[in-house]
């Protein structure tokens, strides 16, 4: 049992098909409670020190492109086991191996705009959540 915190964004592409609506209620139906949500434009720096860990991957740049191409909507929830939980309600990062049913096995076929981003443990959910939010969840 444990009850945690996690950063979860819904991506410009997400956004621009206005599907926010069903994918936070996907989260409260589960049982999680948002704590904290921004409709932003991201900028460079903060999306590449987002995805930092990608920094020498040949799709870095465009993934930057992409993710400060239009509002983000970033978004906190907390709930017991939150951070794995919702992984598993985003679905695989490869089409192919995404289910229906997931996020983004019900809205994705390219690896690249694929919906949603989740923090993938505890120390990533702590890194992005004050990179996001900062002090504005305390
Ligand atoms: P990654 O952290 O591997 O996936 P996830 O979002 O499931 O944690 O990659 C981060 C993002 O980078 C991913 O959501 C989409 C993009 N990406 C590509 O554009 N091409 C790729 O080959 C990979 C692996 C990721
Ligand atoms: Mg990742």
């Amino acid at each position: 049992m444990a009850i945690e915190k996690t950063f979860l964004m819904i991506k410009p592409d997400g956004v621009k098909r206005q599907v926010i609506g069903d994918i936070v209620d996907r989260f409260e139906r589960r049982g999680f409670e948002l704590k904290g949500a921004k409709l932003m434009v991201a900028s460079r720096e903060v999306a590449e020190a987002h995805y930092a860990e990608h920094a020498d991957k040949p799709f870095f740049g465009e993934l930057v492109d992409f993710i400060t191409s239009g509002p983000v909507f970033a978004m906190v929830w907390e709930g017991e086991s939150v951070i794995s939980l919702a992984r598993i309600m985003m679905g695989a990062t490869k089409p192919s191996d995404s289910q229906p049913g997931t996020i983004r096995g019900d809205y994705a076929v390219t690896i690249s705009e694929n919906v949603i981003h989740g923090s993938d443990s505890a120390e990533s959910a702590e890194r992005e959540i004050s990179l996001w939010f900062g002090g504005e969840l305390a």
